[in-house]
């Protein structure tokens, strides 16, 4: 492939709708192991600051623009139930993300909420396909970013980004948003992904850019196995050399892809509350979090992380998450091992990453869960 151009210009309370994250008042982790696991350094390798827009900052942006919205409208526009409404969703709230200035306020609360939530180590996702679709500058909005998010760093935030390509928008957009992170390595972009309709276009589409993006050294992520089956993360692994896959519960309705995954160390980035919420969860197990395979790719010598997506979209955060683990069956132990593996899994110099790790089971010790 030739070279791609130049770049262009604290705690969530959860309402009782049917829609929230699903808990059983019985089993699950004792209050004791929960308040444990809430207090280890965490990672979060996937969550898109798109997805993070709290329904009041919703108001706060609409407001800029002279538009009035309401807290109640941010809500149910958020509480989908299937994937062509999220994405619905996603298009609606990025429309407010006009400016640098923007970006930059939802970058200082999305870094606010993590260091609220023990996390220690975060790659945070930022559309770029979006922003050069309406035209913005993605350096700009990069480093206003960067900017507002540099307090928290200082407060012991490690942050790195990943510049995402919208599948749907088709490879010429996404070979754009390659040269973009190309541009920004260093910077701290560090990887490549593709998200949106996993259904749209074939991995094959991004063959060049996947391979344009290695040879400079970045890392290759890919949404796969979300609302797509097993041969998309199938795909995604061998024709696209991702590293790490964006969900990839589809996976479990394969075995011998589970194996072929644990063979090669490939990394799936769990997150239960958006699989329940875009209806990844009901298209290929069932309804309800009971049913999500988790507990299974883990069993099954997966490395498996764990991950918000859209926290202020599917009213999350990441120690609930956590919870959830707890309540779909998971022991402490396998609870730990999928804490880790965000560390493990990180695209960080071996050193660092390391570091972050010792500390980890430094602390897991303290607290008496290793
Ligand atoms: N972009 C943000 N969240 C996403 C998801 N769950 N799937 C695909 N693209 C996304
Ligand atoms: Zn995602």
């Amino acid at each position: 492939m030739r070279g791609a151009p130049p770049c262009r210009g604290s705690s969530v309370t959860h309402s009782h709708s049917p829609y929230a994250p699903q808990h059983s008042p019985q089993g699950g982790l004792s209050a004791a192991d929960f308040s444990k696991i809430t207090a280890l350094p965490k990672a979060e390798l996937h969550v898109h600051l798109e997805g993070s827009i709290e329904p009041a900052t919703v108001v706060a942006l609409a407001a800029r623009y002279g538009q009035q919205v309401e807290e109640a409208e941010v809500l149910a526009r958020y509480r989908t139930a299937d994937f062509p409404s999220f994405l619905d969703a996603y298009k609606w709230v990025t429309s407010y993300l006009r400016q640098p200035q923007d970006y930059a306020l939802v970058a200082r609360r999305l870094a606010e909420q993590l260091l609220a939530e023990g996390v220690v180590y975060a790659e945070v996702t930022l559309s770029a396909g979006v922003m050069l679709l309406r035209r913005q500058d993605p350096v700009a909005n990069f480093q206003a970013i960067r900017e507002a998010t540099a307090p928290y760093v200082a407060r012991g935030l490690r942050l790195q980004w990943i510049f995402d390509a919208v599948r749907q928008f088709g490879p010429a957009a996404a070979k754009e948003v390659a040269g973009c992170a190309v541009e920004l390595r260093a910077e701290g972009v560090v990887a490549f992904g593709l998200g949106g309709d996993e259904l749209a276009l074939p991995a094959s589409d991004f063959c060049e850019i996947y391979d344009f993006v290695a040879a400079r050294g970045l890392g290759r992520l890919v949404h796969a196995g979300e609302i797509g089956g097993p041969q998309s993360v199938r795909d995604a692994v061998e024709q696209l050399g991702a590293q790490r896959i964006g969900h990839g519960i589809a996976a479990a309705l394969d075995p011998g892809l589970l194996g072929w995954l644990a063979e090669r160390s490939i990394l799936l980035e769990i997150c239960p509350t958006s699989n329940l919420r875009t209806g990844a969860l009901l298209r290929h197990f069932g309804a309800t979090l009971a049913q999500h395979p988790l507990p299974n790719l883990v069993r099954a010598g997966v490395p498996v992380s764990l991950s918000t997506d859209d926290p202020a979209m599917f009213e999350t955060h990441l120690n609930l998450e956590y919870q959830m683990l707890g309540e779909i069956g998971l022991h402490v132990a396998e609870i730990l091992r999928v804490a880790e593996a965000g560390f493990s899994g990180a695209f960080l110099p071996p050193a660092e990453k390391s570091a972050l790790l010792a500390t980890f089971h430094q602390r897991a010790k303290l607290l008496g869960l290793l």
